[in-house]
C-alpha cells in the first residue's frame, strides 16, 4: 500500500498534492510525507442543512436529544474542529493522529494503522471478534473517563495497529455546543453499536452481555442515556417487515440495531 502512495518533502510538494486532489475530486488521500506514511485531508463543503433539520425532528419525536444531529461546520471551520479535536484527545492521552502540517483549507496527520476496527471485526474468527469490539469499547470508556468524547464513533473511524493498539480519527463536527457533555458521550455509544451490530447480527444475546458489561463500568448518567435511547428504538427491528427490494445495507443495518436494543432492553 506505501508504495502507492505519493512522496511529499515539503510545503510545495503538499500544495501541487493539493490541487490534484481538488480537481480529481477527492478529499482525503494516503501519503508518505518525508518517508514515514501519513494522510492529507481536504476540508469539504459544509452538508446541507435540511438533512440536519428532518434528523433533529426525529430526535425530538424520540425525546433524544443525545440523537441530535451535528451538522458539520465544513471548510475552513471543518478543518480547525478537526485539529482542536486531535489537539484535545491526543492532550487527555488518548491515540489519535500527530497533527504533521495544516494550513485552512487541508490538514496532515500521521498515519495510525493499516487497518479500520470494522474492518477487523468482520475479517476475525468468532472469539476474536469480540475481544476486538471491547478494543473499541474500551477505548469509548477511556475518552470519557478522561472527559473527552468522539462524536463519529463508528467502528470505521477507530483504526487498529498490532503495533500501537486502536486511534480514533475523523473529527469535522463538535457536538458540544448542541448539547452537554454527557449527551455527547451517550452518542458515542449509538455509532458504535449501529456500526457493529450487523456483523454479531447472529450472536446478538452474546453483544449484549458484553454491551451491559461495558456499561456497567460509565457514568450512571450516561449508561441510563444509552439504556433509554435503546429502548426508544426497539420499534426500529419493524423495517424487517419491508419488501426484500428495499432491504438495502444501511436499511438491515438500521432494522439489526434495532433488533440488538429489543434484545438488550429485555435484560
Ligand atoms: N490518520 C489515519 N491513519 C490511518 N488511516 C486513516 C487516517 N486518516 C484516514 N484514514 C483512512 O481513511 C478513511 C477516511 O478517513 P476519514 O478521516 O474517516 O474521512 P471521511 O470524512 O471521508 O470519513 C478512514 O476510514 C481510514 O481508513
Ligand atoms: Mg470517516
Amino acid at each position: 500500500m506505501t508504495t502507492e502512495r505519493p512522496h511529499l518533502g515539503s510545503r510545495s510538494d503538499i500544495e501541487v498534492q493539493v490541487t490534484a486532489l481538488l480537481q480529481a475530486g477527492r478529499h482525503i488521500q494516503p501519503v508518505l510525507w518525508q518517508g514515514q506514511p501519513a494522510w492529507l485531508k481536504l476540508s469539504v463543503p459544509q452538508p446541507p442543512a435540511w438533512r440536519y433539520q428532518l434528523l433533529a425532528g426525529m430526535a425530538r419525536l424520540l425525546q433524544q436529544p443525545s440523537m441530535q444531529p451535528v451538522r458539520p461546520h465544513g471548510g475552513t471551520a471543518g478543518i480547525r474542529n478537526e485539529i482542536d479535536r486531535i489537539t484535545a484527545l491526543a492532550a487527555a492521552g488518548l491515540r489519535v493522529p500527530q497533527l504533521l502540517d495544516h494550513d485552512e483549507h487541508w490538514l496532515l496527520i500521521s498515519d495510525i494503522g493499516h487497518v479500520t476496527l470494522e474492518s477487523l471485526i468482520r475479517h476475525a474468527g468468532a472469539d476474536a471478534q469480540l475481544a476486538h469490539w471491547q478494543r473499541g469499547a474500551d477505548y469509548i470508556l477511556q475518552a470519557h473517563r478522561t472527559g473527552q468524547y468522539l462524536s463519529q464513533a463508528f467502528a470505521r473511524n477507530l483504526v487498529w495497529s498490532p503495533d500501537h493498539g486502536l486511534g480514533a480519527i475523523d473529527f469535522e463536527d463538535d457536538p458540544i455546543g448542541a448539547m452537554p457533555l454527557v449527551d455527547a458521550q451517550i452518542r458515542d455509544w449509538l455509532p458504535y453499536f449501529f456500526s457493529t451490530a450487523i456483523i454479531f447480527k447472529r450472536r446478538l444475546p452474546e453483544l449484549c452481555n458484553a454491551i451491559h458489561a461495558v456499561l456497567a463500568q460509565e457514568d450512571a448518567a450516561v449508561r441510563e442515556g444509552v439504556v433509554r435511547a435503546m429502548r426508544r428504538t426497539t420499534w426500529l427491528r419493524a423495517l424487517r417487515w419491508l419488501p426484500r427490494r428495499m432491504q438495502r445495507r444501511d436499511v438491515l443495518k438500521t432494522q439489526c440495531v434495532g433488533e440488538l436494543a429489543h434484545r438488550c432492553s429485555r435484560f
